[in-house]
């Protein structure tokens, strides 16, 4: 189902996000909800707070194929790399930030199950943003030269 997308203000946007306990038909619902509004809205990517759900459950959609991602960290960081971000829930804006280059994860999917991952660029990104997200922070909180989003 495509939820609402909480836009900056609302205070679910700067919670620190719960770990999830458990991998039940609640967490299964939370995640197509998630995919529904994330591929609507056509972003790169989606966490659990920004459709008011204060877990650690983040999805990206890129190149390298759609991820979903429950209670993850990371394993290292390495490198830099500067670019535009925008979020869903900071509509008509982007900004410039400095990102790891590449970065090791680990995390659960929806079953439970645990994996590992390497991604670099712009998925690197992408997952830097979300995982941000589960900590209440906002691209918006370390980007320079923010814009509107026009061009
Ligand atoms: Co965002």
């Amino acid at each position: 189902m495509i939820k609402t997308i909480v836009q900056v203000g609302d205070p679910v946007l700067r919670e620190s996000c719960k770990p999830v306990e458990k991998f039940d038909d609640a967490l299964s619902r939370l995640l197509d909800d998630m995919r529904d509004t994330l591929l609507d809205a056509e972003g790169a990517g989606l966490a659990a707070p920004q459709i008011g759900v204060p877990l650690r459950v983040a999805c990206v959609n890129v190149e390298e194929g759609y991820f979903e991602f429950v209670n993850p960290v990371f394993v290292w960081q390495k490198g830099e790399q500067y670019g535009a971000e925008g979020c869903l829930s900071v509509r008509g804006k982007a900004g410039n930030v400095l990102r790891p280059s590449k970065v090791k994860i680990l995390f659960y999917d929806r079953k439970g199950d645990r994996y590992s991952l390497v991604a670099r660029d712009f998925f690197a990104r992408a997952i830097c943003h979300e995982f941000d997200h589960l900590d209440g922070i906002l691209y918006t909180d370390k980007a320079d030269h923010i814009r509107d989003a026009e061009d």
